[in-house]
């Protein structure tokens, strides 16, 4: 018989979790205003807001927030983080920041200015939310194919290199560089291909534009290389990520993810002089060069987290827990994301309800119903995320109504995996009897989803 996949980690440490009664859960997320952010955390079971700041740290990691060196300046913990950066990445300049819309915060304070394009793959909230503070453009020129969700295609995160060409042939004195989201959380958790990023690099040679990558998720997208480019499956991890870097002139990097600690970022770059300039910025709103708004300790387990994440062993076992949970739910016929990304499931909210009107917030009815089955908290990606047009002031309805949930690295076991799967299925069952959704009663000016207040319909 075949061996069966098992983990690459033994645990050390528990954290107890409660279960709780539906009719509990029914209270509380009616008290919650049916906003999942307004839960408690203690009032859910299996978490999967997110999986940023919510890996487990692993042994090493915590030895190393112990021999942290909290000198304001120059401490040895800086340095294991630049070592690690240079020797894992292969940039010569780092500025610690303390998350990674700081390191957006902070590098674009040098780059944008008023007018600008920007463009890039699906770029993430905060990214475009940085762009447009500062009365930039995000032009996005993701692939066609990342929007159908029933579509098999490896590398959805691709820049799609006719529309980059045509921001660049048509605007390209205004565009002042180019975002590669590495992988692309906004199209799934979808990896970035090496050939793209090469086309991507030839494009920006030839207009003189310099690539910046987005690089939350920059090991799970080298896994997905080795997975599935030609001519890769036999490299390394780190190998490849080094040739992934090798087309980027900069990173922002938020290590909640890849670096598996709970908080901290960083910006990485080849360019002294570039390095120069985001100094500038760095000590206005992070801190001095060496500790950019992190402690000590969180540089030193930030070094070590980037050397666990490049491990092909770590990220099969991570890969593969997220792929058990999707193929589990398309085992149940539940409409997801396909293929399956690398850190998340994103549940197809239209398809699982197509009677809910889309003024009643589908992909949030979803969550919510989940929320009550089984405790279980994702988010929506959907109506109320992409809050109303900034002119118009009316409701923004996106082509797609999707519930992510997030898996954490390292911290639930597949038995948790078998309880999403199974809350997920009993909905699905039941899909036919949800005829309606919920409306918004609340709202702030921008950003709404994190206090929307919503009843009923
Ligand atoms: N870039 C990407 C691709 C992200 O997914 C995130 C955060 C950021 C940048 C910003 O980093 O949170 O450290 O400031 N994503 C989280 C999520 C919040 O839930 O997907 P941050």
């Amino acid at each position: 018989m075949e061996l069966p996949f098992a983990e690459s980690y033994r645990i050390k440490m528990i954290e107890p979790i409660r279960r709780s009664t539906r009719a509990e859960r029914e209270q509380w997320i009616k008290e919650a205003k049916y906003n999942l952010f307004n839960l408690k955390s203690e009032y859910v079971f299996v978490d999967l807001l997110t999986d940023s700041g919510t890996g487990a740290m692993s042994d090493r990691q915590w030895s190393e927030m112990m021999l942290g060196d909290e000198s304001y300046a120059g401490a040895s913990s800086f340095f294991k983080f630049k070592d690690a950066i240079r020797e894992i990445m292969g940039f010569e300049y780092v500025l610690p920041t303390h998350q990674g819309r700081a390191a957006e915060n902070v590098l674009f304070s040098v780059l944008i200015k008023e007018g600008d394009l920007v463009p890039g793959n699906s770029h993430f909230d905060t990214t475009k939310g940085h762009i447009e503070y500062r009365k930039a453009k995000a032009v996005d020129c993701t692939i066609d194919e990342a929007f159908d969700t029933t579509l098999v295609h490896p590398f959805k995160g691709n820049v799609d290199l006719g529309k980059l060409e045509k921001v660049l042939k048509e605007n390209g004195n205004k565009v002042s560089f180019i975002v590669l989201t590495i992988t692309c959380n906004s199209s799934g958790g979808q990896p970035v291909s090496i050939e793209n990023m090469k086309g991507v690099r030839k494009l920006a040679d030839e207009y003189g534009k310099k690539i910046v990558m987005d690089s939350a998720r920059f090991a799970e997208n080298a896994y997905f290389i080795k997975m599935r480019e030609e001519g890769y499956g036999s490299k390394s991890i780190r190998e490849i990520v080094l040739e992934m870097f090798s087309y980027a002139d900069a990173v922002t990097m938020s290590a909640k993810k890849d670096a598996i600690v709970n908080i901290g970022g960083f910006i990485a770059m080849r360019d002294k002089e570039l390095y120069n300039s985001a100094s500038v910025f760095e000590i206005m709103y992070e801190g001095y060069l060496t500790y950019g708004g992190l402690a000590g300790r969180d540089l030193s387990a930030i070094a070590q987290g980037l050397h666990e994440a490049t491990e092909f062993d770590y990220l099969e076992t991570r890969v593969k827990q997220v792929e058990y949970l999707g193929n589990k739910l398309l085992g149940f016929g539940i409409p997801i994301q396909q293929p399956i990304g690398g850190h998340a499931i994103f549940v197809d909210a239209k398809r699982f309800l197509p009677q809910v009107k889309k003024e009643e917030c589908i992909a949030q009815t979803l969550a919510i119903h989940l929320y009550i089955e089984a405790g279980i908290r994702g988010v929506e990606i959907g109506s109320i995320l992409a809050d109303r047009d900034p002119v118009t002031r009316e409701n923004r309805y996106p082509e797609l109504e999707l519930m992510r949930l997030a898996i954490p690295r390292r911290v639930y076991t597949n038995n948790h995996m078998d309880l999403i799967a199974v809350a997920l299925k009993n909905i699905w069952d039941k899909r036919n009897t949800i005829r309606t959704g919920f409306r918004i009663v609340r709202e702030a000016p921008i950003m709404r989803h994190f206090t929307v207040e919503l009843e009923k319909v």
